[in-house]
């Protein structure tokens, strides 16, 4: 069923009656629970992916987004109900589908040049499909004018702009609270090309999500909300790290005075640590630079290149602690725990524990690596070697605020290192009971 002029009303209605089809291009951590939600609410459901093996095992009713709760459920159930399936055709699934929505990863590569190419492949595809009163929504995080610019390739199926709708729709959660986002955690941000599809694309989230739809005036806006979110945690961050760096330098100790500042109801500094990893944050306020033409963005530069410094910064620090020891970094043995990027989530984009381990190796340190989410080859990928114990352990660096870490039993480990010292780069351990064990405690904002 096409749903361009219908009311919201009925396209929630039908919605629930599964009298449409809905493409999802992209099964990875954000589309699979999107796919998963919206077959869980009536729609016919095709994930559309280039992964062979992910297609497969979604078609086995088989969920391979781990960390997110709930949906091995959501998927075997939607699966077996017949409401969900999985294809490489992308093509096939447009031709299937009343409304497709893309996303594919949006990236950029290290110099912060935007690497689009899944969107525009994905689209090429649809265009292969496409028919009137189809609608085209965009849900992975783009660039302030991406989405508009996709309807030339879109247009290739002979159709114009108007008789297919076009929306943006970003995805606003991260892995690990998928479905709760989806769900209802925050409403849903919705621009489209006109006033009938962004009533159809309103019923759509609106049936999907309790919090409801904010509708913006352009797909542009909707597209510049996400991005600007991304890019005031960013910069956020990165004015929580240079004030960490102006207390380390007089003494204070900055989660100190940050928790306290942040009792009055204006403030809100930011967590410093040891850098800024994922696909999100750190890669949006590159979409903001790289688009300015006569602004020039320069605090989101100045974060961008803060934030990036700060895991010289951890090798600094752990430095001025093997210092404090006695010791030199040459020869000595530092163990990494956390190669992942954050906490409780297997991912390694901009994880601080690379730079931290290249640069200490480079100054001769022997370098190990332990993640409760990792494997021995992931530590090789990493360069360095995979060790569960702390034997002859000169300096503990913390890159990654996994659980287990916070539960670390110090009075035991301090007696297994032959070094006590922690450079804590993610807050996750109390500096008096550290200090208590015997430990040398060191973070970001605390020396
Ligand atoms: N991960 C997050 O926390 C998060 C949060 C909000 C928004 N986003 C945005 O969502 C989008 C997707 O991110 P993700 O984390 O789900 O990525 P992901 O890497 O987990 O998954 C992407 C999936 O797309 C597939 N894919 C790649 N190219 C394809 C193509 N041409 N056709 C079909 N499938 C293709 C991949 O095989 C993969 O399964 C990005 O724009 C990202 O910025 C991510």
């Amino acid at each position: 069923m096409k749903l361009i002029g219908l009311s919201k009303e009925e396209v929630k209605e039908a919605f629930r009656k599964g009298e449409f089809t809905i493409a999802v291009y992209g099964m990875g951590k954000m589309g699979l629970p999107l796919a998963a939600v919206f077959a869980d609410h009536g729609a016919n459901v095709i994930g559309v992916d280039i992964n062979e093996r992910v297609v497969e095992m979604i078609n086995r009713g088989e969920n391979h987004i781990k960390e997110e709760p709930g949906l091995d459920e959501l998927v075997r159930k939607n699966v077996e109900a017949g409401r969900l399936r999985a294809t490489t055709d992308g093509v096939g699934a447009a031709k299937q589908a009343d409304v497709m929505v893309i996303l594919v990863p949006t990236l950029t590569d290290e110099r912060g040049n935007m690497k689009l190419g899944p969107v525009y492949d994905v689209a090429e595809k649809i265009s292969q499909g496409l028919e009137k009163g189809d609608i085209v929504i965009t849900e992975a995080t783009m660039p302030p004018g991406t989405t508009e610019s996709l309807v030339s390739i879109l247009e290739k199926s002979g159709l114009k702009l108007g008789e297919f709708g076009l929306a943006h729709a970003p995805e606003r959660t991260m892995t690990g609270t998928a479905i709760r986002d989806i769900t209802g955690q925050y409403p849903k941000i919705v621009g489209a090309n006109d006033g009938r599809t962004l009533e159809a694309v309103m019923g759509i989230y609106e049936t999907i999500n309790r919090k409801g739809v904010i509708p913006m005036s352009s797909i542009k806006a909707a597209e510049a909300v996400k991005v600007f979110e991304g890019v005031y945690r960013d910069v956020n961050i990165g004015l929580a790290n240079e004030l960490a760096l102006w207390c380390e330098e007089h003494g204070l100790d900055a989660l100190e005075v940050f928790q306290a500042a942040n009792t009055q109801p204006y403030c809100h500094l930011h967590m410093p640590g040891a850098g800024v990893g994922g696909h999100c944050i750190p890669v949006y306020p590159w979409f903001v630079i790289n688009l300015a033409r006569k602004t020039n963005p320069r605090l989101t530069k100045t974060a961008r290149e803060i934030n990036d410094s700060m895991p010289h910064h951890v090798v600094e620090l752990t430095i001025k602690a093997l210092n404090g020891a006695g010791k030199p970094l040459k020869g000595s043995n530092v163990l990494i725990l956390g190669l992942t990027f954050r906490g409780g989530v297997r991912e390694f984009m901009k994880a601080a524990a690379k730079p931290i381990i290249e640069e200490l190796k480079k100054w001769g340190a022997n370098v190990y690596a332990y993640d409760p989410l990792c494997t021995r080859e992931d530590a090789e990928r990493f360069g360095t070697e995979w060790k569960e114990d702390f034997k002859d352990v000169d300096a503990i660096v913390i890159t990654a605020d996994h659980r287990e870490f916070k539960e670390l039993d110090l009075g035991k480990i301090a007696g297994e290192v032959r070094t006590k010292i922690i450079v804590d780069g993610r807050n996750v351990i109390d500096p008096e009971k550290a200090e208590k064990a015997g430990f040398i405690y060191m973070r970001v904002g605390r020396v």
